[in-house]
């Protein structure tokens, strides 16, 4: 079967592809008529096995402003999924259909599976605690419109970074750029994948790890807020004493620098207090409809080299032990446990990212 082009984690695009996308995306803001018509006939499928507002509807709004036609679920209950179907049988089905998948999914690697079975483009719009990389380049595309660069910006991610999924990407993404430097604000019990700190010190970036916001407030350029993932949680108890962490507010920002952004994926919940969005550093609303610009992008590059025959390079895997993260795919999907190994032969688990110890 051929391998064709998907993203299933923002690092499938090299930085020249993001940096593409990005200026993409910009002549489409600047001439949307140009792109009005460039996916007529075509059809987006939208798996959404968990729920989303901003992701599967700016997928939605970006495949008709690019003239394509949509089809998917936006509920699994809805769908075979409630009958026991397997990922690997609804998207084989869903490629009778669709020229091109975007997928929302609990279990971490659900996309990756989805991909193995089909050669039509898929495009991960979030899998469980793992990744989220069209939020990150949404993300991106806020920060070059922003702050015109990302070389030598100083990024502060704040709140739930162990099972907030959008920072996993984008920390993945800002890391290839020089003298990125990382500031992770969480509680203890929040702080950010092991894994995700060994890929940061390779690539030769720094960080530092706080729980004080206000202290490290004056060096950021970009203050990335998160909200406290309860669906994620094994205990409430945890939960409820985690949830009000930090709460930005005005006052919070009184050292902060008058250029700073501040991004959040949204949705919120209380981390971000309504007055700050009067501020005009709060950039989270001018995030959202930067996420369409740079979805009708990604659709239409990934469409046009599908239809240019580009494919993807060889995955490089090795059977293991099955996977110890009770969230990935692997255990509820029959795969087999595959593992990629990085520079300094830790291995990795090919669906959901966790080493192997
Ligand atoms: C994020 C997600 O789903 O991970 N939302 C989004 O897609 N914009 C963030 C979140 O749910 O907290």
């Amino acid at each position: 079967m051929k391998k064709v082009r998907n993203l299933l984690e923002i690092t499938d695009f090299s930085i020249e592809e993001i940096d593409q996308l990005i200026h993409l995306a910009l002549d489409i803001i600047d001439k949307p008529q140009k792109y009005a018509e460039s996916c007529k006939g075509k059809k987006l499928a939208t798996l959404f096995y968990e729920p989303s507002t901003r992701t599967r509807l700016s997928f939605t709004a970006a495949m008709m402003e690019l003239g394509g036609n949509v089809l998917g679920f936006s509920d699994a209950a809805a769908s075979s999924v409630s009958k026991g179907e397997v990922v690997a049988d609804t998207v084989r089905v869903v490629e009778c259909f669709a020229d091109i998948i975007a997928m929302r999914h609990n279990k971490e690697g659900a996309p990756w599976v989805a991909s193995q079975h089909i050669s039509i483009p898929v495009i991960n719009a979030g899998d469980g605690g793992h990744c989220h990389p069209t939020q990150t380049l949404t993300d991106l595309l806020t920060i070059y419109r922003e702050k015109g660069c990302f070389e030598n910006l100083t990024i502060g991610f704040c709140g739930d970074l162990l099972y907030g999924r959008t920072v996993h990407s984008l920390s993945k993404a800002m890391k290839r750029y020089k003298g990125v430097k990382f500031v992770f604000i969480s509680p203890k019990e929040l702080r950010i994948p092991e894994y995700l700190k060994a890929d940061i010190l390779r690539d030769g970036c720094q960080f530092v790890e706080t729980e004080n916001l206000e202290e490290v407030m004056p060096q950021l350029d970009v203050l990335y807020m998160t909200r406290v993932q309860k669906e994620r949680f094994d205990s409430e108890e945890d939960y409820n004493r985690l949830k009000d962490s930090f709460i930005l507010d005005l006052n919070k920002l009184h050292n902060a620098p008058k250029d700073m952004i501040i991004l959040h994926p949204l949705p919120r919940v209380n981390e971000i207090a309504y007055d700050v969005d009067c501020d005009s550093r709060a950039c989270y609303f001018k995030q959202v409809l930067n996420g369409k610009y740079i979805r009708m992008a990604l659709i239409y590059t990934l469409l046009k080299w599908k239809s240019e025959g580009v494919e993807a390079k060889a995955d490089d895997f090795t059977k293991g032990e099955p996977c110890d993260n009770p969230r990935c795919i692997s255990h509820t999907e029959e795969v087999c446990p595959l593992y990629h190994t990085t520079e300094d032969g830790l291995k990795h688990c090919i669906y959901c990212d966790k080493a192997l110890k």
